[in-house]
């Protein structure tokens, strides 16, 4: 992404807008997505994202606008159907009161806009009034907007406020201004939607990119690891051995859009009225799983590579699909009996490992990331492997007959990208994997206190078999019992500026879900499944996370060090879940 460099702060000020793009293989329809671009560089704007490159300490500022408007400057409608029955941003019919429950009147039509957005960055550091909270969401500055409507979240105006109060830069209508100073570890985050109840449409619409931050004591110098990644306004024909991959799946109509379920498969042709609370939501469905895998935007993409290391960062950006990748010569194998290519991963979304683990697999929830080195020396030019998913798929059984999983299908959602080997046009001076020493690493100090917070889901009372009428968090009263929450519960986390505590998760679903805290890298104690001992984190989450799998029936600890006061989020990153209640606030007191 283009920065002004001017001064002491890399400014940018990126939209989201609407556009055509070709994701599917040349020949095929163009679909029209969303995606983020320099405002003042129109052939930036892309899905995903141009990565935002930052060094550590160095601030970014970027105006973050709403150009969700058409060529006359009147609001575009939603691309993929909204749920008015959910918390969400928009209440039918108004304004009145806090925008995160709906108003409970029924709105007789789909919802058709305007659309608001918020952008966090995942895995920063960042203070309240920029860390894109879901209630501090904007509408575009459009022509049209409906009398009566809010155009900003209820949190917008408070944060307006306090980032105006410390910085120069003023927010106007249809933006807001975040400012990052980028302090913490050299690490791989990314940025996204985050609106209230819509952040799963948003996203699977195109908004989300790369945030690479780098240098420091926390990183590698240049040339130990393979490099150099992609930049704008590099000479035609450089050869890049670092390389950001946001792996998405996304289905497609006949007509090359996206499709997204607009129903619940029990509403089928369900045409309102859209009424609130009534048990189960019409549109709404518990995950997604599409029918196409996505490597930076492209349908299962090839790339060329030479016989040498590469340095990979794999982003799972999918809605709610875990990933298993391996690296293997025959995608179509039933059982890739061993993977052709075992990667080293060295590090994870906090920054580097403690040290390299060699991996057969790589498993990858949601909004987790795994900074890996691929070894393709000494193959012969010609080459073919696959990068393959062994995650599961979810097969809609129809009706009321739920969900089911299954592997993935070796044919499509298995086969993720592929690469053929080239010959060698330069030698490889990074170190090797098993000979690297990565950057110091300053593992937390003993917690104060253990809180314990719950993972819950409900059924529909209604209709039984059809999955969740609604995903919670919560915490558990005294005899260990959950108690569920909805977002718009008083906050029940308040941990204090300054202070180290131990979060026991504990899921009493048959799910599991990856926990994302905002404003941490936390690091994993251990599991527990009931009855037996705790297990300590797999050789991969060593390292510094934001993101942790919480897995059925178990309780899952982190240990989280708070430094910074202010209100912030914590949810499960299964974006269906987080637009549907599983999704709480919480607030890092300050210290007195
Ligand atoms: Cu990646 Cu709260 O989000
Ligand atoms: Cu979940």
């Amino acid at each position: 992404m283009p920065p002004d460099r001017r001064g002491d702060t890399d400014r940018y000020t990126i939209g989201a807008r609407q556009f055509r793009q070709q994701l599917l293989p040349p020949g095929s329809p163009a679909t029209t997505v969303w995606g983020y671009g320099s405002s003042r560089h129109p052939d930036t704007f892309h899905y995903p994202a141009y990565t935002i490159e930052a060094e550590i300490d160095r601030p970014v500022e970027v105006r973050w606008v709403n150009e969700l408007v058409d060529a006359r400057g009147r609001h575009l409608p939603p691309l993929l159907p909204v749920d008015p029955t959910l918390h969400w941003a928009y209440p039918p019919g108004g304004t009145s009161g806090r925008d995160s429950r709906p108003s409970f009147t029924s709105t007789p039509g789909p919802y058709t806009g305007p659309v608001p957005i918020v952008t966090h960055l995942h895995g920063g550091l960042n203070t309240e009034e920029s860390d894109g909270y879901a209630e501090a969401w904007y509408l575009p500055a459009a022509r049209d907007i409906p009398r009566g409507y809010a155009s900003v979240g209820s949190f917008y105006e408070e944060f307006r406020r306090k980032f105006e109060a410390k910085h120069e830069t003023r927010w106007r209508p249809g933006d807001a201004v975040f400012h990052y100073d980028n302090h913490g570890r050299a690490t791989t985050l990314w940025f996204h939607d985050h609106c209230l109840g819509i952040t799963r449409l948003n996203v699977y619409a195109g908004l989300s990119g790369f945030y690479l931050l780098r240098g420091g004591p926390t990183d590698l110098d240049r040339g130990v690891l393979p490099g150099p990644a992609p930049r704008l306004g590099d000479p035609p024909g450089t050869r890049y051995y670092e390389i950001p991959v946001l792996i998405q799946d996304r289905s497609f109509n006949a007509d090359g859009s996206l499709s997204y379920p607009a129903s619940r498969a029990v509403f089928d042709g369900f045409k309102g009225p859209y009424v609130p609370a009534s048990d189960i939501s019409p549109i709404w469905n518990p995950e997604f799983f599409a029918a196409a895998m996505l490597a930076n935007g492209r349908t299962w993409p090839v790339l060329r590579v030479e016989p040498r290391r590469y340095r990979f960062r794999f982003l799972n950006g999918c809605n709610a699909r875990t990933l298993i990748l391996k690296i293997v010569t025959d995608p179509l194998a039933r059982r890739p009996a061993a993977a052709a290519l075992t990667p080293w991963q060295i590090g994870s979304e906090g920054g580097f490992l403690p040290a390299p683990v060699r991996l057969g697999q790589l498993l990858i929830a949601p909004a987790e990331r795994a900074d890996v080195i691929v070894d393709f020396s000494g193959l012969p030019a010609g080459t073919e492997l696959y990068l393959i998913n062994e995650g599961p798929d979810a097969v809609f059984k129809g009706g009321t007959a739920g969900t089911d999983f299954r592997p993935a299908n070796p044919k499509t959602t298995g086969q993720v990208m592929k690469f053929v080997v080239r010959p060698l046009a330069a030698a490889d001076g990074s170190t090797p994997p098993e000979q690297l020493t990565l950057p110091p690493f300053q593992p937390l100090g003993a917690a104060r206190l253990t809180r314990r917070v719950s993972l819950n889901e409900a059924k529909s009372a209604r209709l039984k078999g059809v999955g969740p009428r609604a995903v919670f968090l919560g915490t558990l009263d005294r005899h260990g019992k959950p108690v569920p929450l909805e977002w718009d519960a008083p906050v029940t986390e308040e941990p204090a500026v300054g202070t180290t505590e131990i979060w026991e998760m504990h899921n009493f679903t048959a799910d599991a879900h990856p926990i994302h805290i905002h404003e941490v890298q936390f690091q994993v104690v251990d599991r527990q499944r009931r009855g037996q001992r705790a297990r300590p984190p797999e050789a991969w989450e060593r390292g510094f996370k934001d993101t942790v799998l919480a897995l059925p029936n178990a309780i899952t600890r982190v240990k989280v060090r708070f430094d910074r006061a202010g209100r912030y989020m914590w949810h499960c990153h299964l974006l269906e879940h987080e637009d549907n209640e599983m999704m709480r606030p919480y607030v890092i007191r300050a210290a007195r």
